[in-house]
């Protein structure tokens, strides 16, 4: 069997490794060179921990298994075309942008065999399927979906920092057209999951992906909105949270500095971005919320700094945590980048770190945690990776100019203001 996955990210890497040590012939189709060159020396380009991800893709490669290169006439004759290129929404907008998409089926679409599977894995807005990818791959092949290939949706859902666990053990929804399109991508998906395989149509595994999302999104909105209650009266909202989920059916989430990600911020957007007879209230009202967080960060940052008898023009302050998860390069939509955007608004002077996250254009990234905290007056953190559960509180003491801990993931608790260190902390209003 041969499969073609286009677009070599976090969905494409794992898909394209798995399928591989299934002993299939995978051509992985990128446009990003940097990551074809460290597929093809044997190494996955995504950083963080991934357990098992390196060792699959080394193997893979070493194997002949497992290809990766530009050109899409390697995928000529594949049993299987994989479609995982990345779907953003419009920074100000919010609608859909379809720029990669369109570009890697436009491509793709004379290499499509007669009687092959496409699989769309890229998370979709309604109506998507219908309206965007069956034309542009019906007009570039010259043939019929449905009756010369088949098409189907197989929304991902992976995480980072779990990529290998989620796509191998979670249960997927196939949204299918025909049955022999359901038949194939059930053969081709049981090679890669364990877990039950869920046929729907197009549309009801579009609206299933993106309201996954966006329910988490909203389930994360409350804890944060009860998290800003709480600071406001004097109360703290994890022993809070604990005591709601005392009560049965209860299961509040934890709240923080913000959400990131490609996915979460997005996805709620993409569900509604369709929508012409109702208007959605609640989603966007989530995203609004949650938007809010590393604003409120800018706050209490502020606010730490006038207990230290400084301003926030001219203060030094490291933010902890650039990628948006735990233990992962992964900074993608970071609240991290909107709480750096609010303190250089506000006159801050900001350093950086990050164990995994690789800098971007106006943010450079420090790796060592001294080097970013050595002489500020505050430290923001935003990410609750391993290595900030294991600060050394002397060593801050020693290498900061004030002493000021603002934290947005609950790492520390009130026992830090005996040590000497002004604390805030989202969703404490006592500590
Ligand atoms: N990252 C996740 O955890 C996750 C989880 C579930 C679903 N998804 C969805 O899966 C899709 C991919 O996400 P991702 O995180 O892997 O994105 P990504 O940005 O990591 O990877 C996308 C890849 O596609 C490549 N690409 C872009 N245009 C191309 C083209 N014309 N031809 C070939 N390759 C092209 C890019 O160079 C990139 O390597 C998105 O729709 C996303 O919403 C992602």
């Amino acid at each position: 069997m041969k499969v073609a996955v286009v677009g070599l990210g976090y969905v494409g890497i794992p898909v394209a490794a798995v399928l591989a040590s299934k002993r299939v012939r995978v051509v992985g189709v990128d446009i990003d060179l940097r990551k074809i060159d460290a597929i093809s020396a044997g190494r996955s380009p995504l950083e963080g921990r991934e357990p098992g991800l390196d060792e699959l893709v080394a193997k893979g490669v070493a194997s002949g298994h497992f290809t990766a290169t530009s050109d899409y006439g390697a995928a000529d004759g594949s049993d299987a075309i994989v479609v995982s290129v990345e779907t953003p929404v419009d920074d100000q907008t919010h609608d859909p942008e379809y720029k990669a998409l369109k570009s890697a089926l436009r491509s793709l679409a004379p290499h499509i065999a007669r009687g092959a599977l496409v699989s769309i894995e890229s998370t979709l807005a309604p109506g998507t399927m219908a309206g965007i990818v069956r034309p542009i791959l019906e007009r570039g092949s010259g043939l019929k979906a449905g009756r010369d290939f088949h098409l189907v949706h197989c929304p991902e859902r992976v995480t980072a920092g779990k990529l290998l666990h989620n796509l191998t053990t979670l249960d997927r929804v196939v949204g299918v057209a025909d049955d022999r399109g359901r038949r194939k991508a059930f053969a081709l998906y049981s090679k890669i999951v364990d877990g039950a395989l869920h046929a729907t149509d197009w549309t009801s595994a579009e609206i299933t992906k993106t309201a996954e999302n966006a329910y988490r999104d909203v389930q994360i909105a409350f804890a944060n909105e009860v998290a800003l209650i709480c600071e406001d009266l004097g109360a703290n909202a994890f022993r809070v949270r604990e005591l709601v989920n005392t009560c049965p059916g209860r299961e509040m989430l934890t709240p923080g500095a913000g959400v990131g990600g490609h996915c979460i911020p997005k996805d709620p957007w993409l569900l509604v971005s369709p929508v012409l007879h109702q208007k959605p209230v609640l989603i966007p009202a989530a995203r609004e919320i949650n938007d809010y967080m590393p604003v409120r960060m800018a706050q209490l940052v502020e606010e730490a700094m006038r207990e230290t008898g400084r301003r926030i023009r001219g203060s030094r302050v490291a933010v902890l945590g650039f990628s948006y998860r735990e233990n992962t390069d992964d900074a993608r939509n970071s609240p991290a980048i909107a709480l750096i955007r609010e303190l250089r608004k506000r006159g801050a002077d900001v350093t950086i770190h990050d164990p995994f996250a690789k800098g971007q254009r106006g943010f450079s990234v420090l790796r060592e945690v001294r080097a970013a905290v050595k002489g500020t007056d505050c430290i923001a953190l935003v990410t609750a990776h391993d290595a900030y559960r294991k600060l050394d509180l002397a060593k801050l003491r020693r290498w900061m100019r004030h002493r000021a801990i603002v934290d947005g993931r609950n790492l520390f608790d009130g026992a830090i203001a005996k040590r000497g260190f002004v604390y805030r902390a989202i969703g404490k209003g006592e500590f």
